[in-house]
């Protein structure tokens, strides 16, 4: 893996053939006859690809034969940690830089045929922050789909958020469901949905928007304002402390794998009928924060680790389960890990974290939409 700080590129745009609506045309190759399985010949970037999620993208990509896979991250909440295992591969290269810094862009978006745009500052983020978590996740993304149609890329897929929909008015949540966000970075994750649909509307660029519900699994986040809630509770409960649970308990997530939410994503660089489309990515199943701490104690042994309940964390969505139909007509994805093997991997995983567990315990800020990072 190269790495490069963000600056223009050396060898300046890319020249491409253009089709009657100014997009761009590649011959069509024999790996485009399966689309969704083969990315053969692909050169891809991920914003954001430092981080969990998009850390597990870039693996997955390589693994469907993408030629080359480019991430552009400024580190904020990423690692390069996350992405060490690929220090040998030259096909993966990273540019330290900022999607609002449009050198940057150019250098990430130089020579690439689809973006997966990742980057952006979490929900807990935005309580403490929301002028800052705005300017990354609204106004960045516009800035990414501008660069991006200067760059002419074949795809832009936006990862957007199932805090766009606020708490269900029914369920499962189908793409209908009515957006109403209760945060800013839902507000600020919908302002990029919108953006990237208008390309579309607008340029006819083929943009899709796909909306994870809760990820969870190995490099997922215990730390600072961006811990979520299971990695946090299971480093809490490996150093013996009782769980924390805000509210009643009874309010729900819609969890998914990680390797099936990058599975899923990898799938729609190719998916025909994708092309200015909204998909919801959940597994349509819901799990009570009750029921995740029960699960946690469980996979970790110790049952007599009972959840303490203290206030509700304000703008906690009170549930939240999405339904996968559209997707799975779509591209064919099913979700394979369940959520008490994935629990009881995660468990492990941690268990053999090079960090202490009383180090991981330092890291965790149990209301930490107060707070800023913790690095
Ligand atoms: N984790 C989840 O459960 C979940 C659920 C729904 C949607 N998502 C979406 O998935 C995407 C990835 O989330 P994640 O959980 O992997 O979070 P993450 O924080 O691990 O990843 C985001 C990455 O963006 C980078 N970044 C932040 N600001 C940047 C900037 N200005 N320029 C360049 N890079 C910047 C960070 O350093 C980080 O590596 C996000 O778009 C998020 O909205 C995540």
């Amino acid at each position: 893996m190269s790495e490069t700080p963000g600056g223009p590129h050396p060898s300046g745009r890319r020249t491409q053939r253009h089709d009657h609506r100014g997009r761009s045309v590649r011959p069509v190759t024999g790996h485009e006859q399966n689309p969704a399985a083969d990315l053969g010949g692909s050169r891809v970037l991920v914003t954001g690809g430092a981080g969990f999620i998009g850390s597990h993208l870039v693996d997955t990509l390589l693994a469907r034969g993408a030629a080359q896979v480019r991430v552009l991250d400024n580190l904020v909440n990423g690692t390069r940690e996350n992405l060490a295992h690929l220090d040998d591969n030259p096909s993966v290269s990273l540019i330290t830089g900022d999607v609002r810094d449009r050198a940057a862009r150019d250098a990430a978006l130089t020579d690439i045929d689809i973006v997966y745009h990742l980057a952006c500052l979490g929900v807990r983020h935005s309580l403490h922050d929301p002028v800052e978590n705005h300017l990354v996740n609204a106004s960045g993304s516009l800035d990414m789909l501008i660069s991006a149609r200067e760059h002419v890329v074949d795809r832009f897929i936006y990862v957007s958020t199932s805090e766009v929909f606020g708490t269900a008015q029914y369920a499962p949540m189908d793409e209908q469901h009515p957006t109403w966000p209760e945060t800013v970075y839902g507000g600020g994750k919908l302002a990029g949905e919108a953006y990237a649909r208008a390309f579309y509307r607008t340029y006819g660029m083929d943009t899709v928007v796909v909306r994870p519900f809760n990820t969870y699994g190995p490099r997922s986040h215990f730390e600072g304002d961006s811990g979520e809630v299971l990695p946090r509770t299971i480093v809490r409960l490996l150093a013996g402390h009782r769980p924390l649970i805000f509210g009643d308990g009874e309010q729900t997530r819609d969890f998914m794998h990680v390797s099936d939410t990058a599975n899923a994503l990898a799938l729609l660089a190719k998916a025909s009928g994708a092309a200015g489309q909204t998909l919801n990515l959940g597994s349509g199943t819901e799990v009570t924060m009750n029921e995740l701490c029960a699960a946690v104690a469980l996979a970790a042994r110790r049952p007599d680790l009972t959840p303490e309940h203290v206030e509700a964390r304000p703008g906690d969505v009170r549930r939240l389960i999405g339904d996968p139909t559209r997707m799975r007509t779509l591209t064919g994805f099913e979700p394979r890990v369940g959520f008490d093997d994935g629990v009881a991997q995660l468990v492990d995983w941690f268990s053999n974290n090079r960090q202490t567990r009383s180090e991981m315990l330092d890291r965790v800020a149990d209301r930490n939409w107060l707070t800023g990072a913790v690095t």
